[in-house]
């Protein structure tokens, strides 16, 4: 589904190499842990596959397509089709309620109002955040925020789920609730890759890969 053949990604500032030569093939179906220090480049990777980012060189395939660095409008289209993203700071729109939020996705793709209604309340029942839909981000609290920017990615039923630390704000009993419903998701054949410094979680994929300084430092299976 994903892969990625020598991708580097320099930033100016500092001179910092923050992926360097990342070789890396990711199938449909995965559930695939991200780990590393703060620094590793984890987000950087994240946003790069999610198209949120461009990479310095290197080669990118999405779905055995060859992604082009200046290719917007493709990478746009793919993106709001496929691609449900958890970005690490929620960024959830302030002025506007959390059902407004989570129904974007939807929004996007020209669906009903009747069918947008039914498919929010749907997933925010799931992470049960249905009581706050008619809250603004500003009036709910950081893992109530953690949940519908979750409920968000999900809203559209994303062929890919990238999310980047989804479960740092959430106590124990919501962290197994997101878990839980990404197996799910995942049983149902879509891929989902989690960046993650949670144990519980990356003990929930069955592949997790180590970054350290830009680079991939393991790569292991785990057998159901
Ligand atoms: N916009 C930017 N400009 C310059 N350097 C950047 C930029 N974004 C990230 N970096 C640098 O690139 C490296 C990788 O950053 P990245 O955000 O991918 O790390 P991370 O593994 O996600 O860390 P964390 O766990 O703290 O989120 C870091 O050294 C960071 O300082
Ligand atoms: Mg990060």
């Amino acid at each position: 589904m994903i892969r990625l053949k020598n991708i580097c990604k320099h930033y100016k500032v500092n001179n910092t190499v923050a992926l360097d030569n990342i070789d890396l093939a990711i199938d449909q179906g995965e559930l695939l842990a991200i780990r590393g220090k703060s620094g590793a480049g984890k987000s950087t990777l994240i946003n790069i596959i999610g198209f949120l980012d461009n990479f310095s060189s290197g080669d990118y395939y999405f779905q055995s397509e060859k992604i082009e660095q200046n290719a917007y409008k493709k990478q746009l289209k793919l993106r709001s089709k496929n691609i449900g993203f958890v970005v690490q700071n929620f960024a959830l729109i302030p002025d506007h309620t959390i059902f407004y939020n989570i129904s974007l996705p939807l929004l996007y793709q020209g669906y009903s109002k009747q069918k947008i209604e039914s498919r929010v309340h749907e997933v925010a029942k799931r992470m049960n955040i249905d009581t706050l839909l008619n809250k603004l981000p500003q009036h709910i609290s950081g893992g109530e925020s953690q949940r519908a920017a979750i409920a968000r990615a999900l809203v559209n039923k994303p062929d890919l789920i990238l999310a980047d630390e989804p479960t740092a704000s959430l106590d124990e009993k919501n962290e197994e609730i997101i878990i839980e419903y990404f197996k799910e998701l995942n049983s149902e054949g879509i891929t989902i890759i989690i960046v993650t410094h949670d144990h519980a979680v990356a003990n929930q994929c069955n592949r997790v890969i180590d970054l350290s300084d830009g680079k991939i430092t393991s790569d292991n299976r785990i057998q159901d």
